[in-house]
Formats: C-alpha cells, structure tokens, sequence
C-alpha cells in the first residue's frame, strides 16, 4: 500500500469527507494511517497557534499521532487562496519543507493519505500549485468530483491536468455534495470518460451516514491505470 495525495475538482468538492473515509478504510485494513494537510488557509487562531479543521479532522481519524505542525506546515488565518494568504504575511511555501515533513510522517505510518488545498492546479507561491506538492511527493492521486451542474468538465480538466504532471490517478469519488436531478446522468458520463475506476458514489450525507461506506478501496496499489 501507498501513500494517497487527495485532489478535488475545486474547493468544497468534499476533500477532507473523502480524506476522512480513506484514512478510516485504511485503518480497517490493520494499516498505520497518518492524515496531511500540508497548506490551509481559513484556520482558527487558538492558544496553541493556528488550527485548520481540515487538518484536525485528518489526525483525529488517524491512528498514527503527530506534532500539529508536522502535519500541517503551513497555516493561514484568512480563507483566501493559499499563494495570496502566504504572500500577505510574507510567508514563502517551500515544497522541500513538505517534503522533509512528509519523509518524517512517512517513517512512522504504513500509509499517509495528504490532502491538497482547493483543486489540482491551486497557486501555491509565485512558481508551483498544488499539482507540484502531488509531484515532489511522487504520489498516486485520488480525485473527489463534486458531483453538479459544470463538473463534467472541471473533472475531465483534473484528470488531463493529473496526467500531465507525471502522476497516476488512481481512482476518483463522485461526491453528491448537493441533491442533483441529473446525478445518474452525471456520474455515467464521468465513468465513460475517466480512464480510472469510481471508487465510490458517496450521496448527499445524513448525520447518519458515513462516507466510508459508500467507497471501496481494494487493493489501490493493483488499480494501474
Ligand atoms: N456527500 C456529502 N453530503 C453532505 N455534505 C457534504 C458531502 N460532501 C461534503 N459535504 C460538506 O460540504 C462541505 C465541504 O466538504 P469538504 O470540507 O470535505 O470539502 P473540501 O474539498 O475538503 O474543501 P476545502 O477545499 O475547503 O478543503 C463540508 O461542510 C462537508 O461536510
Ligand atoms: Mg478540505
């Protein structure tokens, strides 16, 4: 098993919900887990210095426990896109900081599930995005697709864009973030384009459901596409 990089097809595609589930299958998998989230803008400013729920909610799930800031190098207050948030307190993200603090988490866990900041090709300082954080990681990817009206093409976007950066997309998870007429529709289009297997069709949550539920992982490390 190797690590996972989680990607979205924008913001609030559910992310973190996928991160979450994959980190919980994993652990029932007898694996050591441990979450990233090496950049987040819009954290809360508590006693103990930046938090970003993302972040917090990947290591509760976890059940390899880390210092905060390892997980998660790079915090900002505002939530603004990543490069502007680093710019305005005169921060420069450094993709060899995440990479040390990813080789560090990656001795103590079986699998790290990291999760980007927005969609693949987010800014990140004024040379690289998201996708090179994916690239200097040497990651598999997992794509979550917000599953609404405009997405077809924001994922078929991703999916060129993850293959043009060298790196395999390992599966994607269509996401019903909101109820959806043409969901059906939808997801058969995405399924007949994407040459990746759908882990998983994840419905509009109740406070009952569990994402988990909803994706199968299987054997990741067998899906080469
Ligand atoms: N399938 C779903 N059903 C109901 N609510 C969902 C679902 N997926 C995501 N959400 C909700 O939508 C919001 C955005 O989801 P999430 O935080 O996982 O997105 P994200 O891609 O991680 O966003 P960010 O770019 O901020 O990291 C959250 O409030 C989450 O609880
Ligand atoms: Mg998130």
């Amino acid at each position: 098993m190797t690590s996972l990089f989680v990607t979205g097809t924008d913001t609030d595609a559910g992310k973190t919900v996928v991160s979450v589930a994959l980190i919980d299958l994993l652990k029932q998998q007898g694996l050591r887990v441990a979450g990233m989230k090496p950049i987040a803008s819009g954290c809360e400013l508590t006693e103990v210095g930046l938090r970003n729920d993302d972040a917090m909610q990947l290591a509760q799930h976890a059940n390899v426990h880390l210092p905060y800031d390892m997980i998660n190098p790079y915090a900002f207050q505002p939530a603004i896109a990543p490069h502007i948030a680093a710019e305005q307190v005169n921060v420069a993200i450094d993709l060899d900081v995440i990479k040390h603090n990813f080789e560090q988490i990656q001795q103590q866990a079986d699998v790290v599930v990291v999760e980007g900041a927005g969609g693949w090709l987010v800014p990140i300082n004024q040379q690289h995005t998201i996708a090179d954080i994916a690239s200097i990681l040497n990651l598999p990817v997992i794509l979550v697709v917000a599953i609404r009206l405009g997405c077809i093409n924001h994922a078929l976007l991703s999916v060129n864009a993850i293959a043009q950066s060298g790196l395999r997309l390992v599966g994607w998870v269509a996401n019903s973030v909101t109820s959806n007429n043409e969901q059906d529709e939808i997801i058969a289009t995405l399924k007949q384009r994407i040459n990746a297997p759908c882990l998983g069709i994840v419905p509009t949550l109740t406070a009952q459901q569990d994402a988990k539920d909803y994706i199968e992982l299987g054997d990741l490390s067998s899906k080469n596409c």
